[in-house]
């Protein structure tokens, strides 16, 4: 397994993240924990930062929460002078809860509802990027009823499709998001924002995909949302001041992944927007990006202890952790792939070959398929790395399996910013409806 960020080998063979031992933290906080290394999630927010500011543009990094939305995490991403990005009514709650400056939230979602709007207007959030028409007009009424103006970016689809090593030119995107540029929508959506009095129309935003280890299909973006700034500004006379490029900048699982530095994602994104723009004599827009997976996945790793092993002689053995696709859906959903190692012998040989299941009742509930590790006891610890994007966000009570605690590790220290559930977090909002309560057992007679 890589180490990332802080975490090392100590003296005495046992993961470390953050200076602290992780056999000691599973015994202070149980299993599954995803723990987090605060240094690493700073160093990389950092990262963003100054690649930006050795380019000389005007900037945003907005912090896509959705990878991972806590308190705790909203407030390392202010001090680290990120913006938020957020996607719902939950995300924007836990950011004002945790005291987020509005200003710095964009609102995203291709169906905000009218109570979700309300709710972005009412905390004078920064930006709505705006997805569809039925949004502009629910969103230019809303502003209308509180006498504000709303500042917006459109989000368009500029035909340009990212996966980790190819990019896809499409020529219709066919997408749930936004406002397609090839079809002359995303042209109309500019058109009719400029005619709503309660927006300030700021520019556009584009996302091209997640997981990306190239920086060409940023470059063709850049191009296309340029070229449309430029039809915008000679047919509509009017001059976009933000392009919003979004995120989707990779990060490292497996060996064999090799994502770039945020400095070459962004020295290549800088270097097309003011190309493009010079070359359309466009005044150079300030440049937003939506890194989420690069700000937290490789700063977390979850704990988890080892239990049953069903070994089957000549097929497979399998090592079942206390943890599974509750906490980690991502194997199952996308047949995404991770390492692993034993944390608590960090320095004995690999073995043998297992195959790391989980404990829901789902045969596709399985972590990691054919992992080299010494052989495994139960009551050993399991360390998964890079599970600090799209892991707790999209967990589950499925088969009414409690959420692990989420603490943050640093300097030896450890604090805990999510607490483990209880079984009231699982069974409490539950209602038995007065007609099926148990009647009291009648009594007997003598
Ligand atoms: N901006 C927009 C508009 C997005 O849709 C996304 C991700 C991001 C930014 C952040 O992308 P990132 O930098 O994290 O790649 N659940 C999936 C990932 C879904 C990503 C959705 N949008 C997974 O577990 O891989």
């Amino acid at each position: 397994m890589h180490l990332h960020g802080t975490s090392a080998i100590n003296n005495r063979g046992h993961l470390e993240i953050g200076g602290c031992d992780t056999t000691q933290l599973a015994a202070d906080y149980g299993t599954p924990l995803y723990v987090f290394d605060e240094q690493l999630i700073r160093t990389r927010c950092r990262e963003f930062r100054d690649a930006f500011l050795a380019t000389g543009l005007q900037f945003q990094v907005a912090y896509a929460s959705k990878a991972f939305c806590v308190k705790a995490m909203c407030r390392i991403v202010e001090e680290e002078g990120l913006s938020l990005d957020v996607v719902s009514d939950g995300e924007l709650y836990t950011a004002l809860q945790a005291g987020f400056p509005p200003q710095r939230i964009h609102f995203h979602g291709n169906n905000k509802t009218p109570q979700e709007i309300e709710m972005g207007l009412d905390a004078n959030i920064g930006c709505f990027v705006v997805d569809n028409f039925m949004e502009l007009h629910l969103l230019n009424e809303l502003a209308r009823e509180r006498k504000m103006k709303a500042s917006i970016l459109l989000r368009i689809t500029p035909g340009v499709e990212a996966h980790t090593h190819e990019f896809i030119s499409t020529g219709q995107t066919d997408s749930k998001f936004g406002f397609d540029m090839e079809n002359g929508s995303a042209f109309r959506a500019v058109q009719e924002s400029l005619k709503l009095e309660q927006l300030r129309l700021l520019g556009v935003h584009s996302h091209i995909g997640s997981q990306i280890f190239e920086v060409d299909g940023f470059e063709i973006a850049a191009d296309k949302v340029s070229r449309f700034a430029a039809q915008v500004r000679d047919e509509l006379d009017y001059t976009f001041t933000v392009i919003n490029l979004g995120g989707g900048f990779g990060i490292r699982y497996m060996e064999g992944d090799t994502p770039l530095p945020a400095a070459r994602y962004i020295g290549a994104i800088a270097d097309a927007v003011k190309n493009n723009f010079s070359a359309r004599s466009y005044p150079l827009p300030e440049i937003w990006i939506e890194p989420g997976r690069s700000i937290v996945g490789e700063a977390g790793t979850t704990l988890y202890t080892v239990g049953s092993v069903k070994d089957i002689p000549g097929v497979r053995k399998y090592v079942a952790v206390d943890g599974g696709m509750t906490d980690n859906p991502r194997p199952a959903l996308y047949g995404a792939r991770y390492e692993a190692m034993l944390a608590n012998r960090a320095l004995d040989v690999e073995e043998e070959v297992v195959s790391i299941a989980g404990k829901c009742c789902e045969s596709g509930d399985m972590l990691i398929w054919d992992l080299a590790l010494p052989v495994v006891r139960t009551g050993d610890l399991l360390a998964v790395s890079s599970t600090g994007a799209y892991n707790y966000a999209m967990a589950s009570h499925y088969n009414r399996i409690r959420k692990p605690a989420v603490i943050f590790v640093k300097d030896g220290a450890a604090d805990v910013v999510v607490r483990r559930d209880t079984y009231e977090d699982v069974a409490g909002n539950d209602v038995i409806p007065e007609r099926l309560r148990k009647q009291p057992e009648p009594i007997a007679k003598a």
